[in-house]
């Protein structure tokens, strides 16, 4: 018999359902607090997992209690959070989908992985696989966007660099952490847009839009599953045993961990599907949750439910099994205190680290708008560096930085001034970022007075996105319309610097501002970042992963719209459209301006007519036309325009990126299998119809930028 064998023949049913318990040790982050007396449970085999607890030395110190001091010296896994980067922190997810690399994706995930194992870490509780068309909804920022394409490159990438791919020892590297896929699924859904609401998608909508990036993790070789908090129609994702068992484990072949979400297991009683912590603990584990974090319901309700019949040692028995995998294939079998052992480098910001975050931070800026301002002239004197965001280093670091360092971020303020010695940068916040008070307005006017322009740094408060943290009107908080309405006011230009965590609803501002940037929440090299991009440095590459909504009234808004049978006509009163707006978004997905410009020429096709087992290429030619070198971005998006089911108006196929210098030409290739354009027929079963499909290339989804061919899948 092997290892695990022989440990599930030597344990107590008390210490099977111990491995099946996660407490926090050390910070209770997320929810509430159980955790006391975290080294006596240990002990005592009452758990198997810990979360919220980093840094080597006090990891160690609990393994080393695991090891040594419990009959069995089964050891912990340490689980944390680690969505953009762990010491060092890197943008947030929604801006590194911006730039649309997933090379860039899996090296960040790479030496974050890295520097959360060197805090003795082995698992984290990311990626973030929510697809979200909700701006409203502040989990939008920790998630790759709206395109389940995108987001499924995204679960690829981030996988692979967590968990160490391409090392020699995998997920057993003393530098790889287990990867967790959540939150599954449907989350970014929610009712509203309020965060832990129900959520009521139609299967369709789950097989085309919420399962694919989590397919995509499994085949990746993602070694855990988080549930989301949400229901389903009225199943709670932690008890959902048709999406749990019969999809994740029967048809996506996922033989990892599932692991609650925080109190999840407990919330089912708050969800009105169980009675009590019996019931509740009963009904997670017969839909396939192997560990519950931190609601106790396992710890104290499984026992009794043996008793009562609801659950069989059997199940108990599988889900201990797969914990106790996890933790052979990360090692900690063989070495506990391989991560975070002496010679692991040091936590802090390294200089590797700072040059990573700064390339990962330039290249999810996105230039939404600019009138002949941008980049800035070297020749400027003097420029006024006004709005609560422009000295806000703390808040760079964005929602998930529990480990970063509220120090560690460069400002815009210092970014600015580091690139730009000889100008003069007059600076004044004018508010603050949620304040009401606007008597500082009129000095933070004054001082742009004699400026030649001004940076306008405007946006959220880090905590403003993220879990908990919905809004109603995610516009501008606080005075800070008022007092960009005082800038505007002097008619100098302005360029409008976003920080943000979602799309905000800022349509008056961009239409009075000269230059708009998104600058997210980018970490640690924000202020450096954001200065490459200004002065031109860098020339910008980003492109919205999400669309941006004029108003909050376009919600949900996204560019995979189904066909109406009345498409909006402005001459035809009965058609899909709003009295009071335009139904266009401010700005579509995948929008992103260059200081370059380029020509796309119409995509190339190998064949127009092809047929299941064929794959086609689409060739587009990209010219920079511009005076500068540059990148560009070319979308690939498929329409079938007849098919037994509705199709969207646009499905993404393909990304592709160019660097051009001035003048010169490239061409991208985009290779696309037949079955690519197949899609869950009637019965939810994958079908390959046959006629004709559009395929149109463009540098993002305004349908008028498109250049369109026809192609034709033949029949057999
Ligand atoms: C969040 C998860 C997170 C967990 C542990 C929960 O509240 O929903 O995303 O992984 O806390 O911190």
């Amino acid at each position: 018999m092997n290892r695990i064998e022989n440990l599930l023949a030597a344990m107590t049913v008390e210490e099977k359902i111990g491995q099946l318990n996660m407490v926090a040790a050390g910070y209770a982050v997320t929810g509430p607090v159980l955790a006391s007396g975290t080294a006596e449970g240990i002990r005592a085999g009452r758990i198997g997992s810990l979360l919220n607890l980093w840094g080597a030395q006090e990891i160690h110190a609990m393994q080393k209690i695991a090891v040594e001091k419990t009959r069995l010296s089964i050891p912990l896994l340490a689980g944390f959070d680690v969505l953009h980067g762990h010491r060092t922190i890197f943008p947030i997810p929604l801006a590194e989908a911006a730039s649309f690399e997933p090379r860039l994706w899996e090296a960040s995930a790479r030496a974050a992985a890295i520097e959360a194992a060197a805090d003795g870490i082995s698992m984290t509780f990311a990626p973030m696989l929510d697809i979200a068309r909700d701006p409203r909804w502040g989990r939008i920022a920790e998630g790759a966007g709206e395109d389940p394409w995108v987001v499924t490159q995204f679960a690829i990438a981030k996988v692979r660099g967590f968990q160490g791919d391409g090392l020699p020892e995998g997920l057993a590297s003393a530098g790889a952490v287990a990867a967790t896929a959540k939150h599954f699924c449907a989350y970014g859904a929610a009712l509203a847009g309020r965060d832990y609401a129900s959520a009521d998608v139609s299967e369709r909508l789950l097989h085309e839009v919420y399962l694919p990036p989590f397919a995509a993790a499994v085949a990746a070789g993602c070694a855990a599953i988080m549930p989301a908090f949400n229901d389903i129609a009225g199943i709670p994702m932690t008890a959902h045993i048709p999406l749990l068992r019969d999809w994740l484990r029967r048809e996506a072949g996922f033989d990892g961990v599932i692991v609650s979400d925080y109190n999840a297991v407990a919330e089912l009683i708050r969800h009105g599907i169980a009675c009590d912590l019996v019931e509740a603990a009963a009904a997670a584990l017969r839909a396939g949750i192997d560990i519950d974090m931190m609601s106790g319901a396992y710890s104290q309700g499984l026992a009794p439910a043996i008793a009562r019949g609801l659950v069989s040692i059997e199940a108990i028995n599988a889900a201990v099994r797969r914990v106790l995998k996890l933790k052979e294939r990360l090692g900690l079998f063989d070495d506990p205190y391989r991560r975070g052992s002496a010679g692991a480098s040091a936590p802090g910001v390294s200089a590797a680290g700072r040059d990573l975050a700064r390339e990962a931070g330039r290249r999810s800026i996105v230039l939404l708008a600019n009138d002949h301002v941008l980049p800035l002239s070297p020749e400027l004197r003097r420029i006024a560096l006004i709005g609560p965001l422009a000295d806000a280093r703390a808040d760079m670091l964005g929602p998930w930085a529990m480990a970063g360092n509220a120090s560690d971020p460069v400002t815009i303020r210092e970014g600015l001034a580091a690139a730009l010695p000889d100008a003069e940068i007059v600076f004044a916040p004018g508010v603050t970022i949620a304040g009401e008070d606007t008597s500082g307005i009129a000095a933070a006017r004054e001082i742009c007075r004699d400026a030649d322009l001004v940076l306008l740094c405007l946006g959220e408060a880090a905590s403003m996105s993220g879990e908990a943290a919905s809004r109603a009107n995610p516009g501008l908080p606080g005075a800070q319309n008022a007092l960009a309405e005082a800038i505007f006011e002097l008619c100098k230009p302005v360029v409008v610097l976003i920080s943000s965590g979602r799309p905000l609803m800022i349509s008056t501002i961009a239409a009075k501002a000269q230059a708009l940037v998104a600058t997210w929440f980018l970490g640690v090299e924000a202020g450096n970042a954001i200065a490459d991009v200004l002065t031109g440095t860098f020339n910008p590459t980003g492109r919205l992963p999400v669309t941006w909504p004029r108003d909050v009234g376009q919600v949900p808004i996204f560019f995979a719209e189904r066909p109406s049978g009345r498409p909006a006509d402005p001459d035809n009163h009965y058609t899909s459209k709003y009295l009071d707006m335009p139904i266009e978004p401010l700005f579509p997905f995948g929008h992103g301006l260059s200081y370059s410009r380029f020509g796309l020429s119409k995509p190339r096709i190998n064949k127009k007519d092809f047929k299941r087992g064929d794959e086609l290429t689409i060739e587009v030619d990209v010219i920079n036309e511009g005076a500068a070198a540059g990148e560009e971005t070319v979308f690939l998006f498929a329409r079938d325009i007849v098919a037994s089911v509705t199709r969207p108006l646009l499905e993404l196929k393909g990304v592709g990126k160019i660097a051009l210098a001035p003048g010169e030409g490239g061409t991208i290739c985009f290779r696309l299998a037949a079955e690519a354009l197949a899609f869950p027929g009637s019965d939810l079963q994958p079908v390959f119809e046959p006629g004709e499909f559009l395929l149109s290339a463009g540098p993002s989804a305004d349908p008028h930028g498109l250049l369109t061919v026809k192609v034709r899948a033949l029949p057999g």
